[in-house]
């Protein structure tokens, strides 16, 4: 397994990617291919900043991204806005501010991990959750949802409360995410 991660990143390295997670976004994106090239995607956690560089470079041709992170981002680009704030404490009204609500919310957002996986669990469902709280103000109807979720008790009681938002909810493991990380991705189709 080191293998593989290392050989994401070294890949990584070599296409100018800021993060080795870029490639956990492209395949979500071939299995659900859930974004559009005129899509205006909000970006939590965006730090330091490769699904941002991603989206810009193969997907958005003429959609914007806006990236929240605590920590600043290491990306410019002219249809690239950067909020440096908390999704937990930020106005969604300075989120959605000159261009509306999202066509889809990502989220790879996480508090730093410690060596206990039911704290690091219950830590990541509390964050989502904040961020689940905020999709009635920043999420379109028929918007998609992604974000990345660490594995535990919590999950499927969190995963039922957003089919209650959304058309689906599938779990996703990707190949290029540790076998031995309990980090998951649930993918939300459609907002109701
Ligand atoms: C794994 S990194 C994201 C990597 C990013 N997707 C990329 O591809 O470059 C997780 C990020 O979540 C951010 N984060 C944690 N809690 C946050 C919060 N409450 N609001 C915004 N960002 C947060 C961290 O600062 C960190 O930069």
């Amino acid at each position: 397994m080191k293998d593989l991660h290392d050989r994401f990143y070294r890949k990584a390295k070599e296409e100018h990617y800021l993060a080795r997670s870029v490639y956990k976004l492209q395949e979500a994106l071939e299995k659900f291919n859930f974004i559009r090239a005129s899509d205006r995607v909000l970006d939590v956690g965006c730090s330091p900043g490769s699904w941002s560089q991603f989206l810009l470079r193969k997907t958005l041709t003429t959609g914007s991204v806006t990236g929240i992170d605590v920590l600043p981002a290491q990306i410019s680009h002219p249809r690239f806005t950067f909020i440096h704030a908390s999704i937990a404490e930020i106005d969604a009204a300075e989120l959605t501010r000159g261009g509306g609500m999202f066509d889809v919310v990502l989220s790879d957002a996480m508090v730093n991990t410690n060596a206990d996986p039911e704290s690091n669990h219950y830590r990541s469902v509390s964050l989502c959750r904040k961020i689940s709280l905020r999709l009635p103000e920043l999420l379109k109807q028929n918007g998609m949802f992604f974000f990345k979720v660490f594995d535990g008790p919590d999950l499927q009681p969190f995963r039922k409360e957003l089919t209650a938002l959304f058309s689906a909810v599938s779990i996703f493991k990707p190949q290029s995410s540790r076998d031995e990380s309990r980090e998951l991705f649930l993918f939300c189709r459609s907002k109701r």
